[in-house]
């Protein structure tokens, strides 16, 4: 199986699990997070060894602002700590990043290493890596619709114009979502997006998901007739 024949340009994943990966460990969250951005760091270095094109991860929805604040801290912590620790290997690996989210909402320090890492990788060719950080789908449609009233381009909106005002309507759909953590559900991740994406549920907890994992959801993903809502010859 190679990639190219696949007709997979973007998985979006969401890492589920790291809470309980901890807990079965007796160990608090926050450990489960950490091993979770190690989990988080293999799985972008595969994207970018199979030559996919787009990877987004749901990093921190706009629901997590409801974790116990300590919770929340030391996941702003955990992410400024890893951007700063991978922007040379991110540069190395040709990696483009990117973010998705009201990043106006992050603590203004966070704010500040997301615009170095953009900036620093913005002419890199390879993985889009996208970070969805304080996401929430229905925040993004009505982010958008907001957008189209403020700006009184159209006063009927259709599809092209909603698209063209997510928050990057550039990143094409995502063909696979996979979730972690054996959870059948979006929990509020690109919404709009997902309209023809193929999910596929791992029973791993996130920080236990690894290369062999993601190849299994490709090899799942290969097996999938995608229609698009039409009929096959
Ligand atoms: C869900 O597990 C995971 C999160 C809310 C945070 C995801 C964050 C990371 C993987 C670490 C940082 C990663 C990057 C890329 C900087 P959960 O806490 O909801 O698990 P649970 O449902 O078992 O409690």
């Amino acid at each position: 199986m190679t990639v190219n024949s696949l007709n997979l340009n973007h998985i979006a994943i969401i890492m589920d699990g790291n809470g309980r990966w901890a807990k079965d460990k007796g160990m608090d969250r926050i450990f489960g997070h950490k091993e979770g951005a190690k989990s988080a760091k293999k799985v972008i270095e595969a994207c970018s060894d199979l030559n996919i094109s787009y990877l987004t991860l749901y990093a921190f929805s706009t629901e997590n602002w409801n974790r116990p604040q300590s919770e929340v801290d030391s996941l702003m912590s955990l992410l400024s700590l890893m951007l700063k620790n991978e922007i040379k290997e991110l540069e190395r690996n040709n990696i483009v990043f990117n973010v998705v989210g009201r990043v106006e909402d992050l603590p203004k320090s966070v704010q500040n290493i997301i615009s170095d890492v953009i900036d620093r990788t913005k002419h890199n060719t390879g993985l889009v890596l996208s970070l969805a950080l304080s996401y929430g789908g229905r925040q993004e449609i009505i982010d958008a619709v907001n957008k189209i009233i403020v700006s009184k381009k159209s006063e009927i909106i259709n599809e092209e114009i909603v698209k063209n005002n997510l928050y990057c309507p550039e990143i094409p759909d995502p063909d696979l979502i996979i979730r972690t953590a054996g959870e059948h559900r979006l929990s509020n991740f690109l919404l709009w997006q997902s309209a023809y994406a193929e999910l596929f549920v791992s029973k791993k907890n996130w920080p236990d998901f690894k290369k062999k994992d993601l190849m299994e959801a490709l090899k799942d993903f290969e097996n999938r007739d995608r229609t698009f809502g039409k009929l096959t010859d």
